[in-house]
């Protein structure tokens, strides 16, 4: 990954420096000698992921609304580094924008724990309704501005996620008794293994096959995109349906980089956030259906008879003991309205 790392950075400082050698690219328009401003956006997945083309179309938008001012890359396949490396980048500015999974951002504030819980949404357009309605999200996008120079600029789906391992289908939570699974890197994450059963191995995503190959893990948790694109399918064969997570995923950028696009430029961003994210929610749905076609070609087996309600019962002290304040209390509650 290191490797990989430089070797983007390398290519992003060439690029620039031939860019400024050639005066840049013009503004379009006028003829004027404004350059180019092309945002780097760091990604863990594939090109093939919904939320990478989501990302392209929304840079190509972002060039026509402002007279080609402003553009973005995408970095795929961690090349920029993983989640949790990649959002120090963006606070620190050398990175304009990354995608992260909400667990991620909790140690910059915990409240973001309250979307990352067990059984918290129970469908996509609840989930989906929350996350459009800055009534309820605006504070908490803005809650990292002043400490991390971070601002959240759109919260998506990231696809709900199940158990899967190399032993044995799981049906209720004595199937994970002594199973090492990798969650992502957050208390919360490990807590909420444990309770379903099982050993919660924090880890990045791209350490994940090798893990689970040499037996550091007997199993993960995710999408079935993850499952089916980064090859977990052909070294952990059981799925199964746990549905216990549906947690966010957060588009971030530098507060400063935001700050500093001109007001007409930055509202034109902003502007386009909406559709991007409905773009790459519907698209995400799709691909988690082909993903788990695809896992079943290469010989996955994929259970659905699991007993949700006894791992929802097992984690809901989690959830009580997370919704402590006032802030995360506000969140909790208008989840619930929106699952009706
Ligand atoms: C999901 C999510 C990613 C995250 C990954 C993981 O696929 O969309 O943002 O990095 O899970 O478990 O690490």
């Amino acid at each position: 990954m290191q490797a990989k790392k430089i070797a983007a950075v390398l290519v992003a400082g060439f690029t620039a420096l031939a860019l400024s050698a050639c005066g840049g690219a013009p503004a379009g328009g006028g003829g004027g000698s404004t350059q180019k401003t092309t945002f780097r956006l760091a990604f863990n997945q594939t090109d093939q992921h919904p939320q990478y083309k989501a990302a392209e179309e929304l840079g190509k938008k972002l060039e026509q609304a402002t007279d080609g001012r402003y553009g973005i890359e995408v970095f795929a396949n961690e090349v920029l580094g993983s989640q949790s490396e990649v959002v120090q980048d963006v606070s620190g500015g050398t990175v304009d924008l990354a995608y992260v999974a909400g667990p991620i951002l909790e140690s910059f504030n915990e409240d973001f724990i309250v979307f990352n819980l067990p059984y918290v949404f129970d469908s996509v357009e609840a989930q989906s309704k929350v996350f459009a309605d800055d009534a309820v999200m605006g504070d908490l996008k803005k809650s990292l501005e002043s400490s991390k120079k971070l601002t959240v600029v759109g919260a998506l789906h990231a696809g709900v996620r199940n158990i899967y391992n190399t032993k044995r289908p799981v049906k209720a939570p004595a199937d994970l008794t002594n199973l090492k699974i990798r969650v992502q890197q957050s208390n919360s994450q490990v807590q909420m293994i444990k309770d379903m059963g099982g050993v919660g191995t924090p880890m990045g995503q791209g350490e994940v096959y090798t893990a689970l190959q040499s037996g550091v893990l007997d199993g993960a948790e995710n999408n079935e995109t993850v499952f089916n694109a980064l090859k977990h399918d052909e070294v952990a064969k059981y799925y199964s349906y746990t549905r216990h997570l549906m947690m966010p995923d957060y588009l971030v950028m530098s507060t400063q980089v935001l700050n500093g696009m001109d007001e007409k430029d930055r509202k034109a961003l902003l502007d386009l956030m909406p559709a991007t994210v409905e773009m790459a929610n519907k698209g995400l749905i799709e691909y988690a259906a082909a993903s788990r076609t695809a896992s079943e070609k290469a010989g996955a087996q994929f259970n659905d008879d699991v007993d949700t309600a006894a791992f929802k019962a097992a984690t809901q002290g989690l959830v009580k003991a997370s919704i402590n304040n006032p802030v995360r209390q506000k969140l909790y509650d208008a989840a619930q309205k929106a699952n009706g």
